[in-house]
């Protein structure tokens, strides 16, 4: 089946599809994007998605390439096409192509990219045993609340954990408070059993799988504290997870190769992952 990508405005056999080499993205990682997971084929959380799109957009000043409405069509139809069951859709939208000078062009219009992937399963074994982070410090800028294609720092963290044999890096700012991992949310359950994870300011991206977690446990006789927490709280807490669209709720047994609690998944974390396995459920339109 041939794959295609939509590039301002034509859907283009994915091996053929190019921007501009003037493209600010290209030039300045002036531009931001979004990943929308697909389950059974149904968009999962796409308003919240599409909500924290439009609020990147907007504090860099960029324009809706088209209307949020056009954009979920193209989306859909991109899912159709390529035949897409269990996935993400990926939107990235850039200031545009303009000649290279760091201000704002004078005319420039929003360039938009949208892609899919069929997910990639995770190591089945992660969800039993757990996910093991190593610390590494944050050095992004100060407005991580954006998610924009600007990642080197994550690329950097990212590799920085898997030459470590882990699975994700927790970045710890200059206090020695854990913000979050380089694609995920960071969670601990302490030692008095409360639920906590960074509060959703400039030093994390408010995570989607964060945000619906938090409204799902709301009600369940859990105390939960959005602060932040810090490297040596982690070391001592009970149990630990990490969340995104594609980790979903991940129990993590073990930070810079110490055991967090019993070293396996606990009982928190397992549950959290079940309830929010239910989210999903529901999101892709099965029956409990
Ligand atoms: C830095 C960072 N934090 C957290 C997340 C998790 O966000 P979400 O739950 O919306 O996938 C991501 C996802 O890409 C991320 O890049």
């Amino acid at each position: 089946m041939p794959r295609f990508a939509y590039v301002n405005g034509r859907y283009r056999p994915h091996a053929e599809a190019a921007v501009h080499i003037e493209d600010r993205g290209y030039q300045f990682a002036d531009g931001v994007y979004e990943v929308v997971p697909v389950d059974d084929g149904a968009l999962v959380d796409e308003d919240p998605h599409l909500d924290r799109l439009g609020r990147s957009l907007g504090a860099l000043e960029i324009p809706w390439p088209l209307s949020r409405a056009n954009l979920a069509l193209i989306g859909r139809e991109l899912v159709r096409r390529n035949g897409i069951r269990d996935g993400l859709i990926y939107i990235q939208v850039t200031r545009g192509v303009a000649p290279r000078d760091h201000g704002f062009p004078a005319k420039a219009r929003p360039s938009l990219v949208m892609t899919t992937r069929r997910r990639r399963p995770l190591p089945a074994h992660l969800f039993d045993v757990g996910a093991k982070v190593i610390t590494i410090p944050d050095i992004r800028w100060r407005r991580c609340d954006i998610k924009s294609i600007g990642l080197l720092p994550n690329v950097l963290g990212k590799e920085a954990a898997r030459r470590a044999g882990a699975f994700e890096a927790w970045q710890v700012d200059d206090a020695g408070f854990i913000t979050e991992g380089t694609s995920t949310n960071a969670w601990i359950v302490d030692a008095a059993g409360r639920l906590v994870t960074r509060d959703p300011g400039a030093a994390i991206l408010s995570g989607v799988t964060r945000r619906a977690l938090l409204a799902l446990v709301a009600g369940q006789g859990i105390t939960v504290e959005e602060r932040p927490f810090s490297l040596a709280e982690a070391r001592a807490a009970r149990e630990a997870f990490l969340t995104s669209s594609t980790s979903l709720v991940m129990p993590v047994t073990a930070i810079d190769g110490a055991p967090v609690g019993s070293g396996r998944p606990g009982p928190v974390a397992t549950a959290l992952r079940q309830l929010y396995a239910a989210h999903v459920d529901a999101e892709a339109g099965r029956a409990p």
